[in-house]
C-alpha cells in the first residue's frame, strides 16, 4: 500500500492484476485466479470481452467526450435502449451508483415542492447501502458508514427491510414522499426479501401517491436473472437507478424515471461533466447488445440456478454455515460467525470473492461463467471454508 494513497480500503488484498480473460485474472506473479466478484458485480461480461474491447476501442477512435452543452447521440440511444429494457421513459447519465441515487433523492426533493411538502421525508431501510455522498450516506441505513460524519442530513426514517407493516404504520405522516430500496440488499448481506414485499410497497406507494425507488446499482443489468429485479414481480418503480454493470468496468451510472416522477428536474437544475459522455454510451451500448446477443440473462438462471443448488448440496451439511442463498448469480453464504479474514484463504486457493455484514461470503462471479467454472467455484469453496473453519 502506498502512503501516498488516502488509506479508505481497509480491506485492500496483498495482489494486483495484470491482465483477464472471461471469468480468469492473473496477478502480476503470473498466478491464475477464478474470479467470483467480477470486480464487485461490475465486469459482469467478465475480463477483456472481444465486443467491449472493441467497442472501447472504436468510440476512443472517434471522440470520447464533447459535454452535455451538445447533442450526444450516443447517450439518446442508450437512454432509449435502457427505457424500453426497463420499462421506464427518461434517463439521466452520471457517474457511480452514488451519484445515481442522488439524482433520485434530489428527484424527491422536486417532487415534494410540486406537492407543496416542506419537510419532506424518504423512507429506507436499516442495513440498505446507496452510496457514500452525503445525501446517499444518510439515506443508508449502515449506521456504521454514517459514524464520524455526523450531522447527516435530515428527511430520512430508516425502517427495517422485509417488514411491511413496519412501512405501514408510516402511512400517517404527510411529508413522505418516497421509498427507497434495494429489490436485494448487497452490502446489507444479500438480504432477500419475501416474494410480496416489492409488490406491497408499490401498492402503498400508489394508495400515497409516493415515489418507490428502487435501487438496482448491484442487482440491475442481468444480475439476478433479469434485466431488473423488480421484473421477477411484475412491477414497476417511479424511480430506478442502476450503475456498475451498465458499461462492464468504466464508470456510469443512470437513474431512470417515469409517470409523475417524468421532468421533474428544469433545465439547469441538475447535470455533470462527464456523465453519458460518448465513450462510456458506446460502451453500455455494446454491454447491452452482448447481453441480448449472447444470452447472457438466460445463462445467468441456468448457471445461477446450478451454482446455488450445487452449493446448497456440497456446504449444506457444515454446521457452522447458516444459509446459503440467492438469486441468478448473486449468491450469500452465511456463517455463523465473522469471516472477513477468509478472504486471504480464498486468495491460497485462488478465489475471488468478498465479505459483507462481517459474516457474508458474497458471490458475484461473472454472468458468463459455465457450469465448470460454477464447479470449480463450489469446490474451491468448499476447501476454502474447511480451512477457515479448522484456524
Ligand atoms: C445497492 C447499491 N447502491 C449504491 C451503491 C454505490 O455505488 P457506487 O460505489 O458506484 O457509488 C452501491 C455500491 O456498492 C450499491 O451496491
Amino acid at each position: 500500500m502506498s502512503s501516498a494513497i488516502m488509506p479508505t480500503y481497509y480491506s485492500q488484498l496483498p495482489i494486483a492484476f495484470e491482465y483477464g480473460k472471461g471469468a480468469w485474472l492473473w496477478d502480476t506473479e503470473g498466478n491464475k485466479y477464478l474470479d467470483g466478484l467480477s470486480g464487485i458485480a461490475v465486469c459482469s461480461l467478465g475480463h477483456a470481452h472481444p465486443s467491449i474491447t472493441a467497442a472501447i476501442c472504436e468510440q476512443a477512435n472517434k471522440v470520447l467526450h464533447t459535454s452535455n452543452t451538445f447533442l450526444i447521440p450516443k447517450q439518446m440511444k442508450l437512454a432509449e435502449r435502457l427505457t424500453q429494457l426497463s420499462g421506464m421513459e427518461q434517463a439521466y447519465f452520471c457517474n457511480s451508483g452514488a451519484e445515481a441515487n442522488e439524482t433520485a433523492l434530489k428527484l424527491t426533493r422536486m417532487y415534494a415542492r410540486k406537492k407543496n411538502i416542506s419537510q419532506p421525508i424518504v423512507i429506507t431501510m436499516l442495513n440498505g447501502f446507496h452510496g457514500r455522498t452525503f445525501g446517499t450516506l444518510s439515506a443508508s441505513g449502515l449506521t456504521r458508514l454514517q459514524e464520524g460524519f455526523e450531522p447527516i442530513l435530515p428527511g430520512f426514517i430508516h425502517i427495517p427491510y422485509n417488514d411491511i407493516n413496519a412501512l405501514a404504520a408510516l402511512t400517517d405522516n404527510k411529508n413522505i414522499v418516497a421509498i427507497m430500496v434495494e429489490p436485494i440488499q448487497g452490502d446489507g448481506g444479500i438480504a432477500i426479501p419475501t416474494e410480496d414485499y416489492l409488490t406491497k410497497i408499490r401498492a402503498l406507494c400508489d394508495q400515497h401517491d409516493w415515489l418507490m425507488i428502487l435501487d438496482e446499482v448491484q442487482t440491475g443489468i442481468g444480475r439476478t436473472g433479469h434485466w431488473f429485479a423488480y421484473q421477477h414481480f411484475n412491477i414497476l418503480p417511479d424511480i430506478l437507478t442502476v450503475a456498475k454493470a451498465l458499461a462492464n468496468g468504466l464508470p456510469i451510472g443512470a437513474c431512470l424515471a417515469r409517470g409523475k416522477a417524468n421532468n421533474l428536474f428544469p433545465p439547469g437544475k441538475h447535470g455533470c461533466t462527464f456523465g453519458g459522455n460518448p465513450f462510456v454510451c458506446n460502451t453500455a451500448l455494446a454491454v447491452l447488445d452482448t447481453i441480448e446477443n449472447e444470452k447472457i440473462i438466460e445463462n445467468c438462471n441456468e448457471i445461477g440456478t446450478y451454482l446455488l443448488h450445487t452449493l446448497k448440496e456440497t456446504l449444506g451439511s457444515i454446521k457452522e454455515i447458516i444459509t446459503v442463498r440467492g438469486k441468478g448469480l448473486m449468491i450469500g453464504i452465511e456463517l455463523d460467525r465473522p469471516c472477513r479474514d477468509i478472504t486471504l484463504i480464498g486468495l491460497k486457493h485462488r478465489l475471488l470473492f468478498n465479505v459483507v455484514s462481517d459474516r457474508v461470503i458474497r458471490l458475484l462471479p461473472p454472468l458468463i461463467i459455465n457450469k465448470e467454472e460454477a464447479d470449480q467455484i463450489v469446490n474451491r469453496l468448499q476447501m476454502i471454508i474447511k480451512e477457515f473453519l479448522q484456524n
